[in-house]
């Protein structure tokens, strides 16, 4: 678990000044043996003390006793939006995943810090490409063709602040799950290929919607010399793809479609275009979490929906609309672990800590990294 200790100027007025220790004040565990209200009434009491200071960002995949203590709420879009626009709080916390938090702190102003309450969030598909494999890859792909000429390195924001960085010094740009056609779009204006990473699918999805025959979109496995790939298939290629994924969108598979569309004549199926090509063709529509939220929301009384995304955005849907019938696209449960760390005890830990003057768990992505991937992440907001 990091710790941080706020610098002097940051430390909140009228508090103790403790930076001279490096224990949190507030320790962890024994908030693990209170009762559940006990926990929702400190976190209440510590977030309503740091009032403006601090604003609290969730992700539509946060659990229910950590998602209704948000100030704001959404996909990886609106989220790293807001909080390039939130300059008057000097605390982000951010109950989400730690790519999210590395991007709050980039777009965030000098003085803000962004927190992570539980440094074990990670992403499981960002940690499939790093730094050293994909410049590897750049330079397999330059012995073939003049590469920064000719592709254009387009990073999922699922990714990690130093690909965002490669990204920037490459002539390339970030993407989210809401923007990545458009993205695609401002790449081929730039260079005839991509090289997308990490996720697979995304790439696919949005390369297949713009026409791009799947022929032309290349896998390419890191392990193996050139992908596993043939000279022809590489400079065929318009899209590149990494070989990534997520593990708990590949769950879906399209026999569950078929399943739901059987057994509920009439239903409307919308998936997150982290899913296979095979299922987001089958279904009625897909977007980012936030799209699925609004047409869900948007869609008449009585409508029946199979949603295929993670499981707690699935079941709030459900809770909030009970005049429309909504169903898992799974039969097996399927949740994203590493969101779902961010728990309550964590968030009332960071918070109380914070009303003590400390700061546990500060997300801050070096000046030599931060920079470059700037570049790549204001290039993305201003296409869109
Ligand atoms: P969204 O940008 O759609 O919220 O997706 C983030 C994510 O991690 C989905 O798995
Ligand atoms: Fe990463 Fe998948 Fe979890 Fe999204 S759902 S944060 S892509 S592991």
């Amino acid at each position: 678990m990091g710790v941080f200790v706020v610098p002097d100027s940051l430390v909140i007025d009228n508090q103790e000044d403790r930076t001279m220790s490096q224990t949190p004040p507030v320790p962890l565990e024994p908030l693990y043996e209170l009762d559940d209200a006990e926990v929702e009434h400190r976190t209440r009491v510590a977030r309503q003390r740091l009032g403006d200071q601090c604003v609290i960002l969730g992700h539509h995949y946060q659990r229910e006793e950590v998602y209704k203590f948000a100030d704001l709420t959404g996909d990886s879009l609106k989220l790293s939006r807001l909080a390039s626009q939130r300059k008057e709080a000097r605390y982000i916390v951010f109950c989400g995943v730690h790519f999210m938090a590395e991007v709050a702190d980039m777009l965030s102003g000098p003085e803000q810090i962004a927190i992570l309450p539980d440094m074990a969030a990670g992403c499981s598909m960002a940690d499939m490409a790093d730094l050293a494999s994909v410049e590897r890859v750049w330079q397999e792909m330059a012995t073939l063709m003049p590469v920064e000429e000719m592709v254009t390195p387009v990073t999922y924001v699922n990714s990690s602040a130093e690909l965002k960085s490669f990204c920037g010094n490459h002539g390339g740009i970030v993407c989210t799950s809401s923007n990545a056609s458009k993205i695609l779009e401002w790449s081929f204006a730039q260079r005839p290929k991509v090289l997308f990473f990490p996720d697979q699918h995304l790439g696919r999805n949005s390369g297949f919607r713009m026409g791009i025959p799947e022929e032309e979109m290349v896998t390419w496995n890191p392990e193996l010399p050139l992908g596993g790939l043939t000279k022809e298939q590489i400079l065929k290629a318009r899209i590149i793809l990494w070989h990534g994924y997520c593990s708990v969108h590949q769950m879906f598979q399209p026999e569950h479609v078929h399943l739901f569309r059987e057994r509920y004549p009439g239903i409307k199926v919308i998936v997150h275009p982290e899913c296979s090509l095979e299922v987001c063709r089958l279904a009625d529509d897909l977007g980012s979490t936030e799209r699925i939220q609004s047409v869900v929301r948007d869609s008449p009384p009585g409508s029946i929906w199979a949603i295929g995304t993670e499981l707690n955005l699935v079941n709030r849907l459900k809770n909030e609309m009970p005049d429309k019938e909504i169903h898992f696209l799974c039969p097996i449960i399927c949740m994203c672990s590493t969101m779902f760390r961010i728990d309550s005890q964590h968030l009332c830990w960071t918070l109380e800590n914070l009303v003590e003057g400390y700061v546990v768990n500060p997300i801050h992505v070096p000046a030599s990294i931060a920079q470059p991937a700037r570049v790549a992440l204001e290039r993305m907001l201003s296409v869109m």
